[in-house]
């Protein structure tokens, strides 16, 4: 059966800071979700959040882009927003950037992952969600999960994936249109790795699989900043990815966030922390952070989902954690120096930039050195 995987989430109004969704906006987008699988909209879904975004999980017979689906999600942002301002919470619709629906909530602020698949008979995937971050988090543990045999095994043991994955990458800065590039590993590895090195600018869309051509992962690649020209609040990124047979195992995909990595977001999205994985529904708190991300686990059978699999629950993810705090208080120690903090054409900020143009305009340049 053909059914359709798609994730759209936003941050539409958050208790304290930018730290969780209220229970009330939670409720009412359960609420939306469970009436759209009444009319029929939809097949199933499900609602969860990751800090002050929620994410709504939705299979469906429409497949991508459809006008419908987003609306949807669109109209359950509406509510939840509705919501978030009668209980005078912090950032109410947020990430709801343009004031009228237009079709697609691409370019409108919240994020969407979405896979037309044709269920194979066992369909087990993963829906990753982060918080204070950018969609170039999935950079470093997607290629590693797909390319590289320190974590795929299954690239050196099975034979069904030698020929390995293509991978769709686009090219973030470019506001004007979509702007992407496929290539191919093992044939195209170092270019791969020329482009993905630069996360902010150069992010993974989509993984393919050469041999069968069936797709593996999609990965929301929008960027608030350009869409609205100014710091409007992170990205915060999801992730659909398929696992097991033709594809990587479960924990191989699991296992690049084994290193917690460095990544751009936490504090007003301009400092480098490390990716803490974290269990669905968890809450941001040190440092406006730190940069957490989610993995639920789903079997989908004629667009029916079981019940998650918390991934990050499991005990081995504690030492993890404990690492990320670690690797995030090495880096916290020293401040705004260095690569702390952004470089200036990540700053999310503007306060920065207006001071050296004020300085500048103080430096005097010594005569004699001309
Ligand atoms: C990062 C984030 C926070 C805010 C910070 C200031 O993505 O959401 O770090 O940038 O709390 O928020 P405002 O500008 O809303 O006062
Ligand atoms: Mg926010
Ligand atoms: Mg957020």
């Amino acid at each position: 059966m053909k059914i359709t995987l798609s994730v759209i989430k936003a941050d539409t109004g958050s208790i304290g800071g930018h730290n969780k969704p209220s229970a009330a906006m939670v409720k009412v987008a359960h609420e939306q979700v469970d009436k759209a699988i009444a009319s029929g909209l939809l097949v199933d879904g499900r609602v969860t959040f990751t800090g002050d975004d929620i994410a709504l999980l939705m299979t469906h017979t429409r497949g991508v882009d459809n006008s419908d689906i987003h609306k949807l999600a669109w109209d359950t942002f509406l509510e939840t927003t509705k919501v978030a301002k009668s209980q005078g919470l912090y950032g109410a619709g947020q990430d709801l950037l343009k004031d009228a629906f237009s079709g697609n909530v691409r370019g409108m602020g919240p994020g969407s992952a979405e896979m037309e698949i044709e269920e194979r008979a066992a369909e087990p995937f993963l829906v990753f969600a982060g918080d204070k971050c950018g969609p170039g988090v999935f950079n470093y543990p997607l290629f590693e999960a797909f390319a590289s045999p320190y974590h795929n095994a299954g690239l050196l043991l099975a034979p069904d994936m030698m020929a390995g994955f293509t991978f769709v990458i686009m090219d973030v800065n470019n506001t004007e249109a979509d702007k992407v590039i496929t290539l191919k590993v093992p044939q195209d590895y170092y270019d791969l790795c020329t482009l993905l090195r630069d996360p902010n600018h150069y992010v993974i869309e989509k993984v393919i699989e050469n041999a069968s051509g069936l797709q593996a992962a999609v990965a929301s690649t929008s960027r608030l900043h350009n869409i609205a020209g100014k710091y409007v609040g992170k990205d915060d990124p999801v992730a659909i990815v398929r696992s097991q047979k033709q594809f990587p195992s479960t924990g191989e995909i699991l296992s690049p966030w084994a290193l917690a990595h460095y990544t751009l977001g936490d504090n007003r999205g301009s400092h480098h922390v490390a990716v803490m994985p974290v269990v669905q529904n968890s809450i941001i708190s040190y440092f406006d952070g730190p940069t957490i991300m989610s993995a639920a686990g789903y079997c989908v059978h004629e667009g029916k989902l079981t019940e998650a699999v918390d991934y990050f629950e499991q005990p081995f993810w504690d030492v993890i954690r404990e690492k990320a705090t670690l690797k995030t208080l090495e880096m916290r120690a020293q401040g705004f120096y260095g690569p702390s903090m952004a470089g200036m054409d990540e700053l999310e900020y503007t306060g920065v930039m207006e001071n050296l143009k004020r300085l500048d305009a103080k430096f005097e340049v010594r005569e004699h050195t001309k």
